[in-house]
């Protein structure tokens, strides 16, 4: 007798397990890793600290941030074997799908690829913080027919990423807008590519194999995808006053609208106020500009019954479209700086799931016909389209 019990779609409310990374109140809006209130990281904490915060637990001392920053300097020196990479794949097709491929390419040319253990998972995720911006940069100038920019020692994981791309020394504020935007994209509990980094780990793939399933499913446009879509959307809508239109048009064919709503948070994102502020930061100093669209379409969310009646507000997505924007990321890119953020907060799982594993096995509710006989091939008729699966 097969017993059947409620599904829950989505798996919404389901706990699979605890966490110590980060403490999430979706009602309240508000948002710790570790302990430390996401504002007051994103004020005073690099990137590089938040990454060791959620490995080992504690903010790291002074010089345990330099050995850090100088270990990510050294694995940003690219081999030969390693810069062979993007030459060996297109450069058609979305950044995603580049960094994806090349995260998995980067466990070939590891020859402990193999290895799982927590020092394993920090290797590993050091390596790739430090090579896949530069492999990314490159790839992209080499589509736009410009050579590489080589990653320069003096500088951070924010600064390198920009300067790589764009050739230049990015100004303070877009380094210091970069850095906000990885730290508080940093971790985020178990959202989905999070989870499938854990179910990956959990049947004992590899440290690249987790992260590249994890980096495959943050491309959908309902989770890491959905920058790049609220940006597309900011630039169809154009100007603030064409916002309210756009909407209600949107609502008429059933749409959604990209970078609002949270399973989680019912009110306001903790992480969007600071988005908001780098943004307007950086629009000071540009002509461009596109936040104001974005603010536009913020408010008609704020007012308009279908969002409040459903708890939908921006999500951190919705702010981080006009950042990446302002900092000349191409479109197709904005989910990778994502990528290159999350990796921290995806080892940091990784490693916690190493460390109490059990195989994730959920099971579904059989829903299909029973008992059926096989009838022999030359006695089955057609099947019409209609009663396909
Ligand atoms: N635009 C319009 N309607 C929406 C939106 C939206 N962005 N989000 C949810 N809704 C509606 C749904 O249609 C549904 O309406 P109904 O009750 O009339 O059927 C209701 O709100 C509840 O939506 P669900 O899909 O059940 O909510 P769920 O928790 O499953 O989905 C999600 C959350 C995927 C984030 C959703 O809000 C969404 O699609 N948002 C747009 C994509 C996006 O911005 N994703 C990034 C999320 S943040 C992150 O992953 C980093």
């Amino acid at each position: 007798m097969v017993s059947r019990q409620a599904a829950s779609p989505g798996l919404e409310g389901v706990v699979l397990t605890s966490t110590r990374l980060s403490r999430i109140d979706g009602d309240a809006g508000q948002l710790q890793y570790v302990g430390y209130d996401i504002h007051e990281l994103a004020r005073q904490a690099s990137f590089e600290e938040i990454c060791l915060l959620l490995w080992h637990g504690e903010l790291p001392s002074a010089s345990e941030l330099a050995d850090f920053r100088e270990q990510l300097a050294k694995q940003r020196q690219l081999s030969a074997e390693e810069l062979a990479l993007v030459d060996s794949i297109p450069l058609s097709g979305h950044g995603m799908d580049a960094l994806r491929t090349l995260t998995s390419g980067l466990a070939l040319l590891d020859p402990h690829a193999d290895e799982l253990s927590l020092d394993a998972a920090e290797r590993v995720g050091t390596r790739l913080l430090a090579k896949l911006p530069v492999l990314i940069a490159a790839w992209d100038r080499r589509r736009r027919g410009q050579p590489m920019v080589p990653a320069d020692p003096e500088l951070g994981q924010a600064a390198n990423m920009l300067g790589m791309i764009h050739g230049q020394q990015p100004t303070p504020a877009a380094a210091q807008a970069l850095t906000a935007y990885l730290v508080l994209l940093a971790e985020h509990g178990l959202n989905a590519s999070t989870f499938a980094a854990r179910v990956a780990i959990s049947a004992q793939a590899d440290v690249y194999a987790a992260l590249t399933a994890a980096t495959a499913v943050l491309k959908g446009v309902l989770h890491g995808g959905a920058n790049q879509k609220a940006m597309e959307a900011f630039l169809a809508i154009g100007t603030p006053a064409q916002a309210g239109p756009y909407i209600e048009a949107l609502l008429q064919r059933r749409g959604r609208l990209m970078g609002v709503g949270h399973r989680i948070y019912k009110v306001e994102d903790p992480r969007v106020q600071q988005l908001r502020e780098h943004v307007e930061a950086l629009a000071h100093e540009q002509t461009q500009s596109s936040h104001t669209v974005a603010d536009a379409v913020a408010q008609v969310v704020a007012q308009h019954p279908y969002f409040v009646e459903r708890q939908l507000n921006p999500n951190v997505e919705f702010y981080s479209a006009p950042l990446l924007y302002q900092l000349g990321l191409p479109l197709d890119l904005f989910t990778v700086a994502f990528a290159l953020s999350r990796i921290a907060g995806w080892v940091g799982h990784i490693r916690e799931q190493i460390s109490e594993n059990r195989i994730i096995r959920p099971k579904a509710t059989y829903s299909g016909p029973a008992d059926r006989a096989v009838i022999p091939i030359e006695q089955r008729a057609e099947v019409s389209p209609a009663s396909r699966y």
